[in-house]
């Protein structure tokens, strides 16, 4: 797999950048309104009845701000973010670990949550349950278990894939929050609060084009208006312009609606070697040399999002939109 600058992972070089402009507060989040609104009910509740808050799983395509909110709700709450990660707790007693050293009220997040080990799950059950842990000492006929008392947490749980986590750690969450992808108004606000942090000067049409290109993700928004703003320094007097804008993004080889020379290709080949499909996926991942569940997991989302791209039982097809945004004809039905 290659760099992309519209990767929605984030990148070693940006988590500074990205941690300098995460919104504190509900009020400062800007955009997923359901989920905000739910939270907002819920935390108000929880602060009254001075009760933790029940446990949250947030659910959705990377880069929509799932570390982000999950932050927030610890900050609203007033206690201490605890972070880890479903592949970064390899054995049970890592999990005992971090679940003993909370202090009540806390929140921890464990991100990729999906990932954690059966056997490790099991250990989380009583923990979000009843607060308790129960260990196994000593090994055959002579180990018992015994039962150690947690403070009371909140879990939240982050997962690009709510689908494969197990009905029995979904149904403890008492919260479920999808988060979508983000509406353009919505990442043009969020370019323009960026612009105000990093003291740039952004005209609003220069930060709706940078919106249109970032495929409804914050985190690609923030990083376009990066490298925006580093044309804008050395090519002009610091003002992004939205020519300067258009012409820095064309550059970088992100066109009109956020597709970079990937995304080209593969849908160039599903309609040059394929007729536009449908198409095997596997059959598309060997023309153009990718493995199949990188394209599954990280072309096609937008693609199919954006509706340029259908799933059919036969295999993938391109649509109108794709021959129209290439500049290319429409072929007649046979
Ligand atoms: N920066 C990244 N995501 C954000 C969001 N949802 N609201 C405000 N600023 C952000």
């Amino acid at each position: 797999m290659e760099d992309r600058l519209v990767s929605n992972d984030i990148e070693l070089g940006e988590i500074n950048f990205e941690q300098s402009l995460r919104p504190k507060t509900l009020r400062q989040y800007i955009g997923q309104d359901k989920v905000k609104k739910n939270l907002e009910v819920f935390i108000e509740a929880a602060k009254l009845r001075e009760e933790t808050l029940d446990h949250v799983l947030l659910y959705g395509p990377p880069g929509l701000g799932k570390t982000t909110l999950a932050a927030v709700i610890a900050n609203e709450m007033g206690v201490q973010l605890r972070t880890t990660s479903g592949p970064a707790i390899e054995r049970p007693g890592d999990l005992a670990a971090v679940l003993t050293a909370l202090e009540p009220g806390d929140v921890l997040f464990i991100d990729e949550i999906h990932r954690l080990q059966r056997s490790i799950e099991e250990v989380l059950y009583p923990a979000m349950e009843d607060f308790c842990l129960d260990i196994l000492i000593g090994k055959g006929p002579s180990a018992r278990s015994v039962r150690l008392d947690l403070p009371p947490f909140t879990l939240v749980g982050a997962t690009t894939r709510a689908g494969s986590l197990s009905a029995p750690l979904r149904d403890r969450f008492g919260v479920l929050s999808r988060l979508e992808y983000y509406e353009e108004a919505q990442l043009q606000d969020i370019v323009q609060r960026t612009s105000e942090i990093l003291e740039t000067e952004i005209t609003e049409e220069a930060a709706g084009e940078i919106a249109r290109r970032s495929r409804g993700t914050p985190r690609i928004a923030n990083r376009l208006l990066r490298r925006v703003r580093d044309f804008a320094q050395v090519r002009g007097d610091g003002m992004v312009t939205t020519q300067l804008t258009i012409d820095a993004l064309n550059l970088l080889q992100v066109d009109s609606v956020g597709l970079d020379h990937i995304d080209h290709k593969l849908l160039r080949a599903i309609i040059e070697r394929f007729r536009g499909g449908p198409v095997g996926l596997d059959t598309i991942a060997a023309s153009i040399g990718e493995e199949s569940h990188t394209i599954e997991d990280v072309y096609e989302p937008y693609l199919l999002q954006i509706g340029f791209l259908q799933r059919t039982p036969r295999g993938r097809m391109v649509t109108d939109l794709v021959y129209r945004h290439l500049g290319m004809e429409i072929p007649k039905e046979e």
